[in-house]
């Protein structure tokens, strides 16, 4: 099996390149080798590679900037899905695809349904649905990930921005009125192989996957400096020194939905799987940074 991974520079595209590689060669074009915003050199690609699947990871994920770049969001994050999904459909072979919270508006404080209504508060979350609508209309069969507060050792994330702004500073405010399920990389693309592994066309479908548990990004920082003290990872700050913010004294181009709490029945049904809790999976992203610093 030939299997095409988009995005394989990022946080979730490099960790599905070290697990998908047993079900056979992956590959994954640099922006260099395939830029995907342009239209004509996916298809030019497509039509030389032939993959027998494609794993598309790569996206837009810049929230703020997208605000004022609405074009190319909606080039990698609405239309490039299509055009993998109708390319997949024509030869029949399957697509997987991530997806994100933002579709939804965030009311309440219950966990949603992946058949919850979509209400995008931003141009990110407006251009990633409509990259979901487009591969569920196309006809191929599919995996929507849709995933939340995605972090790694790797790339730019929170975890590796508190770790930094850990050093420099004696106390932090971060926001404690968004709820969410910091999700590695790492655990999404496990999860990933499991279903491809299990793929059956009677599974095709949107499906939420995140950890269990969830947390304010206070406490996910507060979680992140205890575990950073005990591996003694030095820092000028303490878990007690962060204090929490409401959203609204932290404002940022884009609106972020307070409620990003995903129901998860439906993944751990389909695929046999029971999500791990948010704190575990922390401490293996944690105890390889620390690896990593030596
Ligand atoms: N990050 C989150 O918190 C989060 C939350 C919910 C859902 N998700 C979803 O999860 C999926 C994976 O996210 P992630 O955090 O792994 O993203 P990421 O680290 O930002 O990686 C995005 C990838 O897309 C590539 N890319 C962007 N524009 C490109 C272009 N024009 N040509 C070629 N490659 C391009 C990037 O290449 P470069 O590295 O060279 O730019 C990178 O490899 C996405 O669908 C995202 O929407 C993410």
């Amino acid at each position: 099996m030939k299997i095409l991974i988009t995005g394989g520079s990022g946080q979730v595209g490099f960790e599905l390149q070290r697990v998908l590689s047993v079900f056979g060669e992956c590959i994954a074009p640099t922006p260099d080798q395939l830029d995907l915003a342009d239209q004509q050199a996916v298809s030019t690609y497509l039509e030389s590679l032939k993959p027998s699947m494609i794993v598309n990871a790569a996206a837009y994920t810049a929230v703020d900037k997208a605000e004022s770049e609405p074009e190319l969001a909606e080039r990698l994050n609405a239309k490039l899905p299509e055009q993998l999904a109708s390319y997949c459909a024509k030869h029949d072979i399957w697509l997987i695809h991530y997806s994100t919270d933002y579709v939804y508006d965030g009311s309440g404080e219950e966990a949603r349904p992946e058949d919850h209504p979509t209400a995008p508060l931003s141009i990110y979350g407006a251009s990633k649905l409509r990259g979901d609508q487009a591969i569920a209309r196309s006809g191929t069969a599919y995996y929507i990930f849709r995933t939340s507060w995605v972090y790694g050792a790797r790339g730019n994330n929170f975890v590796k921005t508190m770790l930094r702004l850990g050093r420099e500073k004696a106390s932090l405010n971060i926001v404690n009125d968004q709820i969410g399920a910091p999700t590695s990389a790492r655990l999404i693309a496990q999860v990933t192989a499991q279903a491809l592994a299990q793929r059956a066309n009677d599974k095709v479908g949107v499906y939420h996957l995140t950890t269990s548990g969830s947390c304010s990004w206070q406490q996910f920082a507060q979680e992140i400096f205890t575990q950073a003290e005990q591996l003694k990872i030095p820092l000028s700050i303490t878990p007690r020194a962060v204090e929490g913010i409401p959203t609204s004294s932290y404002p940022t181009p884009a609106q972020r939905p307070l409620n990003s709490r995903l129901k998860l029945e439906k993944i751990e049904k389909a695929f046999q799987l029971t999500l791990p809790d948010w704190k575990s999976q922390l401490r293996l992203v944690m105890a390889e940074i620390r690896e990593c610093q030596g």
